[in-house]
C-alpha cells in the first residue's frame, strides 16, 4: 500500500463503508458492515445511531490499518443516506430516540395539516423541497413531540443528520453539516446561508439545536486522536445523491446522472442558479465550495433496490438480487405484469406518501420471471416519467450517466437507455459516491485544486445505445401508465 489515502466514510441506507482512494482515484481497500432496518409499524423506519457509530469506527479502523496507521490517511471525506435525523445528548453523546430514516412516513399527517394551510409553496420557493416526510424537519418535530427526554435537555439537546451526528463523535463535540445536507432539512433557504428563523418557527424547532452549516470542501474539524491513533483532518462531505454527481463528474449545468441503490436519484446540474421546479421535481445544493453553492434538480424514486431486495427477502421470489436479471432474460416480456413498487409510498413527481404498492396484470401463466421483469422494468418508467418532469422544467436529459449497485444490472441499464430513449453511460466502477466524497475531501486538503482537476479520479465508461421500436416503447408506457393511474386512485 502506498498512499496518501483519502479516507471515505460512505453512509447508506442498508450499510456503512470505509474505503480508501489515492490522488489518481485508485481504490486502496474497503470494509463494510451491514446495517440493522428496523420496521416498528407500517410506515416506520428507524436505523440505531449508535449501531452506525460503531460500525463506522470498525470499519474506518480496518482499512486505516490496512493502509499502515492514520500517518498514511491524508483527509477524511464523510458521504451519508440524506435527511435520516437523530437527536442527541450533548453532555452525554447519547442519542436520545431512534434515527428516523429519510423513507419513515410517520409524519405524513403532520406535513399533510401545514400544506392544508397553505404552506407549501412558500416552503418550496425557499427551500426548493416540498411538503413531504421525507425531508428531516418533520422528523425533527415528532422527536420533539414523541421523545419525553426531548424537552428538558434545552440547550443540551442536538439535531443533526447522519454527518453532524458521526462528526460530532469523531471530533469530540464539533457540531456541523454541510450545505448538501442542510437543504435537505426543509429548515435552510437554497439562497441562505444559515438556518431560516421562519422555517424553524413554522416546523417548531429550535434553532438553536441545529449545526452550524459549512461548506462541502475545506478543513471542516480533525478526528480525535483517540479513534484512529492520531487526528486526521475532515475535509469533505456531502450527502450521497449530491456525491455521486461529483463521482459521475457532472460538474458542468445540465449533466445528469441517476444512482440506483435502496432508491434511485437522478440529479441534474443547474450551475449557480437557484433551482424552481415548476413539475414537482425539487430544487437542491448540489456542492458549496468557497462559500459558492452550484445548485441540482433532483428526482427522488423512493424503492429501487429495494424493491428487488422485497421480492428475494419478503415474498422469496429471488434467490439472489443478481438472479433478477437472469430471470428478466428468461422471457420476452412481463407477460403483462405492471409492477408499480410503491413499497415507502411514491416520490417525485408524485409525492404520495399514503400511496401503495400494486402487482398487476397477473394470470396463471404469470411466474416469478414475468415478476422480476416487471419489477425491474419500473425502474426505466418511474424514471421516464422524471424525465418528463425534467423536461417540462427545461432541463431535458442529452445524456444519463448511471451508477449504483443495481446499476451493474446490464440488462436494466438497456431497458433504461430503451425506454428513456437517450444514450447512457456507466463508470466500469460504480462507487461514485464514494469517489465524489475521495473528489470532495482531495479538494478540502488541497491534494486537488477543483473539483475540475479532481475529474482526474474519474474511471472509464461503458455506453448503452438506445435500440428498440417506438411501437414497443409506447405499448410499455401504456400499460405503465394505466397501473400508476390505479395506484395513484388508490385501487391498486
Ligand atoms: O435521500 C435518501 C438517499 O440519500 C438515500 O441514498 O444510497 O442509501 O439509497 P441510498
Amino acid at each position: 500500500m502506498s498512499g496518501p489515502w483519502i479516507l471515505v466514510l460512505d453512509e447508506g441506507t442498508t450499510s456503512t463503508r470505509a474505503m480508501l482512494f489515492d490522488a489518481a482515484g485508485r481504490p486502496g481497500g474497503v470494509a463494510q458492515q451491514p446495517l440493522t432496518q428496523h420496521y416498528p409499524r407500517p410506515g416506520w423506519v428507524e436505523h440505531d445511531p449508535h449501531e452506525i457509530l460503531e460500525k463506522t469506527i470498525a470499519c474506518a479502523r480496518e482499512v486505516i490499518e490496512r493502509a499502515g496507521g492514520a500517518g498514511h490517511i491524508a483527509a477524511i471525506g464523510i458521504t451519508n443516506q440524506r435527511e435520516t435525523t437523530v437527536a442527541w445528548d450533548r453532555t452525554t453523546g447519547k442519542a436520545i430516540g431512534p434515527a428516523l430514516v429519510w423513507q419513515d412516513r410517520r409524519t405524513g399527517d403532520f406535513c399533510t395539516s401545514l400544506k392544508d394551510a397553505g404552506h407549501e409553496d412558500d416552503v418550496q420557493k425557499q427551500t426548493g423541497l416540498l411538503l413531504d416526510p421525507y425531508f428531516s424537519a418533520s422528523k425533527m418535530r415528532w422527536l420533539l413531540d414523541n421523545i419525553p427526554e426531548a424537552h428538558g435537555l434545552g440547550d443540551r439537546l442536538a439535531f443533526g443528520t447522519i454527518d453532524s451526528w458521526l462528526i460530532w463523535h469523531l471530533t469530540g463535540g464539533l457540531h456541523v453539516s454541510d450545505a448538501t445536507n442542510a437543504s435537505r432539512t426543509s429548515l435552510m433557504r437554497l439562497d441562505g446561508r444559515g438556518w431560516d428563523a421562519g422555517l424553524c418557527d413554522l416546523f417548531g424547532i429550535p434553532a438553536k439545536a441545529l449545526p452550524e452549516i459549512v461548506s462541502s470542501a475545506g478543513r471542516i474539524g480533525e478526528t480525535m486522536p483517540e479513534w484512529f491513533g492520531a487526528p486526521i483532518p475532515i475535509t469533505g462531505i456531502a450527502g450521497d445523491q449530491q456525491a455521486a454527481t461529483i463521482g459521475q463528474g457532472c460538474l458542468a449545468p445540465g449533466e445528469t446522472k441517476a444512482t440506483f441503490g435502496t432508491g434511485a436519484f437522478i440529479l441534474t446540474n443547474l450551475g449557480h442558479a437557484v433551482p424552481k421546479s415548476g413539475h414537482r421535481l425539487l430544487g437542491t445544493v448540489l456542492h458549496e465550495i468557497d462559500d459558492r453553492r452550484t445548485y441540482a434538480l433532483e428526482g427522488s424514486i423512493f424503492a429501487a433496490g429495494s424493491a428487488v431486495k422485497w421480492l428475494r427477502d419478503s415474498l422469496g421470489l429471488l434467490q439472489t438480487a443478481a438472479e433478477s436479471e437472469t430471470l428478466a432474460r428468461s422471457v420476452d416480456d412481463s407477460g403483462g405484469v405492471v409492477f408499480v413498487p410503491a413499497l415507502a409510498g411514491l416520490g417525485a413527481p408524485h409525492w404520495r406518501p399514503d400511496a401503495a404498492a400494486a402487482l398487476m396484470g397477473m394470470s396463471f401463466a404469470t411466474t416469478r420471471a414475468h415478476i422480476a421483469r416487471a419489477a425491474l422494468e419500473s425502474m426505466a418508467h418511474q424514471c421516464n416519467d422524471l424525465k418528463r418532469a425534467f423536461k417540462a422544467d427545461g432541463a431535458d436529459w442529452r445524456l444519463l450517466r448511471i451508477d449504483g449497485g443495481m446499476s451493474s444490472n446490464n440488462w436494466l441499464a438497456q431497458d433504461l437507455a430503451d425506454i428513456l430513449d437517450v444514450p447512457l453511460e456507466r463508470p466500469t466502477d460504480v462507487e461514485t459516491t464514494a469517489r465524489g466524497a475521495a473528489m470532495l475531501a482531495a479538494v478540502g486538503i488541497g491534494m486537488h485544486s477543483s473539483l475540475e482537476d479532481a475529474k482526474a479520479m474519474l474511471p472509464p465508461v461503458d455506453a448503452f445505445t438506445p435500440n428498440t421500436s417506438p411501437k414497443v416503447r409506447e405499448a410499455r408506457l401504456a400499460k405503465w401508465e394505466a397501473g400508476l393511474a390505479a395506484v395513484l386512485k388508490g385501487q391498486g
